[in-house]
Order: structure tokens, then sequence, then C-alpha cells
């Protein structure tokens, strides 16, 4: 048996802790593992290279992904899909595993139900916005980098007497910040459930000074939105922070309305690309090893069209249409639990 696996869409840390459960079950098993690189682009220019035992030998807790990720996607332009379906037969693959966000596993469900290739699916991503699952791997990681940010720019803030916003990652949902915002003690959390009104988050910031708190922390999601009745943003600068593939821009207006409404001193970090990179944490690489058995098993067992999924901590295989469509937005109960601590 032949089989392949890809790592698409933006990386995470946990992609190779994912690749190096596969490649083991399959070395013990005598199966031959081919790693396609650069996510789906790999297959489209036959650009594979075999992985081994000794191949992923030390790649546990790197972050990042050893076989290059892109966002190509294969069923987008029928010429492409031809030159693919090829290289796969001239490959001999019996099946693919493809390790990948919303975007990635909805072009595995395509290739699948469309195209008949035989895939199976594997959910990761910072933003924890997968339906189907629990949690992606990834999250936990990016979750541990804004929390010890929030913990040290806590001792900055509070030494300037200054409010500190940090934007954060976490595409269309707000469950980076809200978990981080929880872990890290954040004063206020912004998130793209909760469209925010800019009088609220000044009143707050006020009150919380004259109680003899001059300083804050606001945690801020990418995506998070003004309340249209509140819309403080020009319509530049909506349409620079909103871009559709690049979001990032509202800390900075943010930071800019709160000193104009209440005179404090603010400051915005971004944090950016940090929260993506380095070392996954212990849970990410356990979580991360689970579902790569568990996706070598569903090849085994010939169970095409499905993904690993996380749900209530026991690791299962779900339709891969359960994860595309529509994104799991931050649960409401995390949100109330951030809710309680605002100012
Ligand atoms: O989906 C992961 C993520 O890091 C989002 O949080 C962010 O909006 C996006 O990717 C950035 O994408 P790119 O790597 O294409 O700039």
């Amino acid at each position: 048996m032949r089989i392949g696996i890809l790592t698409a869409g933006g990386d995470c840390p946990g992609l190779n802790a994912a690749i190096r459960a596969v490649v083991r079950c399959a070395s013990s098993d005598n199966v031959e593992i081919l790693g396609i690189r650069n996510g789906y682009l790999g297959l489209f220019e036959n650009d594979v290279i075999p992985l081994t035992r000794a191949t992923v030998t030390g790649i546990l807790p790197r972050g990042g992904t050893i076989l290059g990720t892109s966002r190509f996607n294969p069923t987008k332009d029928e010429n492409c899909l031809v030159q693919f379906k090829e290289n796969w037969k001239v490959l001999g693959l019996d099946g693919l595993i493809a390790v990948g966000g919303e975007g990635s596993l909805s072009a595995a469900h395509d290739l699948w139900h469309k195209h008949e290739l035989s895939l199976v699916g594997i959910p990761k991503t910072i933003d924890n916005d997968i339906s189907g699952t629990d949690f992606t791997f990834g999250f936990d990681t990016a979750v541990s980098i804004v929390t010890d940010a929030i913990d040290r720019l806590h001792s900055t803030a509070e030494s300037h007497h200054r409010v500190m916003v940090v934007e954060v990652m976490g595409r269309h949902t707000g469950w980076i910040a809200a978990y981080g915002g929880i872990a890290g003690g954040a004063d206020v959390v912004l998130v793209p459930e909760h469209p925010f009104r800019i009088s609220h988050v000044c009143d707050l910031l006020a009150r919380r000074k004259n109680d003899g708190r001059a300083f804050s922390i606001i945690v801020v999601a990418e995506d998070a939105h003004p309340h249209p009745d509140e819309a403080f943003l020009t319509e530049e600068q909506t349409n620079t922070i909103y871009r559709h593939h690049r979001l990032g821009g509202i800390g900075e207006a943010l930071a800019a309305e709160i000193e104009r409404c209440t005179d404090i001193q603010t400051r915005v970090t971004k944090l950016g690309y940090v929260q993506r990179g380095g070392s996954p944490t212990a849970f990410d690489r356990i979580l991360a090893t689970r579902f790569g058995i568990k996706a070598y098993e569903m090849v085994r067992g010939g169970q095409w069209g499905q993904m690993a999924a996380l749900r209530a901590n026991r690791i299962v295989s779900v339709p891969l249409i359960e994860a595309i469509g529509n994104l799991k937005r931050l649960d409401e109960e995390i949100y109330r639990i951030a809710e309680i601590f605002f100012g």
C-alpha cells in the first residue's frame, strides 16, 4: 500500500507531530508513505519525497511543517485537476491524508465526493474554527503565546498607566481572543461574534481609571467589528482592515479612538505570525499524534471522505462534510466567562 500525506493552508504548531504519527504507524505495518510537498501543489507538480522512520526522527517538537504548505486548491481549475489526477495515478497512490483547515478540507471533500479520489482529513488551525471537532491542534499553542504576551504587557501597562490593545489572529472567530483573554486576565475582549460599542469600551476604561486602576488590557480579534450604530471607522480603514484574505489593523484604529475618547495613553501590540510559530505545546503534540494515528487507521479501513475529530476527549471519525461550510463560532459560554471579568 502507498499513502500520500500533505499539509495545506496556513501552517500551525503540531503539523510535524501528525506527520510523524502517520509515518510511525505505517513503518511498523510496512506501508509506504509519500510526503507531498507544499500542500496540494506538490501533487500537481509531482513534488514528493518518501517519508521513513528516519526522516521523521526529531520532528515532534518542531513548529511549521517539514513538507511545506500552500493554499493551492486543485479543484479550482479543470486543467489542474486533470494533471493532479494523472500524477496521482502515476505515483500509484492508494490514498491521501490531507492535513488542513476549512479550505483544504473542503478541497479534500470535493476530491473524494466529486472526483472519487480516496482521501481522509486531519483538521488543523490555530483558529479552532473547524466544525465537527471540539479542538484543532495549533490552537492551544497560539493561546499560550497570547497568554504569555498578555502577562508581559500587564507589567509595562501598569507602570505607565496605559491601555494596551493586543490584536490577535483567529480569522472570523473569536476563539483565540476569548481563550487568551480569559487566561491572561484581559479587562475587555472583543470578538467577531459580538460587534462592540466603542462608547461601552471607553466608559469601562474611564471607570477603571476613576476606581484607581489606570491601566487596562484589551484583547481584540483581527475580525472584530464595531457595532453599526457606533461605526467609527472610515470607509478606507474598513477596506484596509477587513480585506478578504489578510485581516489586520483593527487594533491601531481602536487605540486611536480610545485615546480620542478617554485621553488615556494607549499602545498597540499586534501579535501576528508569532502566534503560529515555534514549538507546539504538549497538548497540541498529543492531539496531533492522536489525529495522525486515527487518520492512518481510517486509511487502512478505507473510511474515505472522513476526518479525524476530537469529541468529548475521544478521537472519532466524522464525515468531512461536517467540517466545511459552517465555521465553528466561539462558544457563547466561553464568551460569557470572558465577559464576567470585563472592567
Ligand atoms: O488561519 C490561520 C491564520 O493564521 C489566521 O488566524 C489568519 O487570519 C490567517 O491565517 C493569515 O493567513 P496568511 O498566512 O495567508 O497571511
